[in-house]
């Protein structure tokens, strides 16, 4: 039986509310730009963050996401130490990043503001630039995420909300949103809004209701 389409516009609340959507909404111009600050959870240590991440991925020493995260994690703790500490630790983490992109196939760069116990299953060939990657969230291999066009500024990217379930081979483009707990199906390719709760599956990614 077909599926029924559900509304993909998160934000229609009322026709009063013309505020654009937060992912199509350009920061101000005074705002602190992606990767000027910690952007780690608040309220957790580094250390304590390390260890939920790596409880995440099963214990396991060996896991590749693990490890992104875990120089994701490095990236954005060395940015509140004075300059003269931060130095030495810039240059670990370029090099760390770049091992991992080789070593593991998972380029996520410390830009990302990562929530907490998201787990990246498997390996290779993730691509997370979002703006945003909200809390458990599931992330397979081969996922792609970015801005939509070559060029595009870099808040262009999208929100992943927290609770996020995405199917291997995704591919989230552009200033869009996807709500929490949405459901991306594998090697879809979604370029507008999924509600949350939503299951977006296709190219391009349509949002619908699951059977029952
Ligand atoms: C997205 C997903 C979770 C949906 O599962 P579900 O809730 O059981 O959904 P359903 O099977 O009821 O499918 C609903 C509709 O979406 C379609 N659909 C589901 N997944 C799809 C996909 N990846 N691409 C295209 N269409 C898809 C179904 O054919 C169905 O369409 P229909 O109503 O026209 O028949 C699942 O299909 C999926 O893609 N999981 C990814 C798992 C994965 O990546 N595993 C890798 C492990 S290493």
């Amino acid at each position: 039986m077909a599926s029924d389409p559900v509304p993909t516009n998160l934000h229609a609340t009322s026709p009063a509310d013309s505020a654009p959507p937060r992912a199509r909404r350009e920061p101000a111009p005074d705002a602190p730009t992606l990767g000027s600050m910690n952007g780690n959870p608040a309220g957790m240590g580094f250390w304590e963050l390390l260890r939920e991440d790596f409880a995440t991925h099963g214990n396991d020493p060996l896991s590749q996401g693990f490890w992104a995260l875990a120089v994701c994690r490095f990236g954005n703790w060395r940015m509140d130490k004075p300059k003269v500490l931060r130095a030495p630790m810039t240059v670990t983490y370029h090099l760390a990043q770049k091992a991992v992109e080789v070593v593991c196939g998972v380029k996520l760069s410390y830009t990302v503001k990562v929530g907490r116990r998201v787990h990246l299953w498997h390996f290779g060939g993730m691509v997370l630039g979002a703006r945003e990657i909200g809390d458990d969230v599931q992330i397979r291999q081969n996922t792609t995420m970015g801005v939509k066009r070559r060029g595009d500024p870099d808040w262009k990217k999208p929100i992943i909300g927290s609770g996020v379930d995405i199917g291997t081979g995704a591919v989230i483009v552009g200033p869009i949103e996807i709500g929490d707990q949405a459901q991306i199906g594998a090697n879809s390719v979604v370029m507008e809004d999924v509600p949350a709760g939503g299951l977006a599956v296709g190219v391009p990614a349509r949002v619908r209701i699951r059977k029952a």
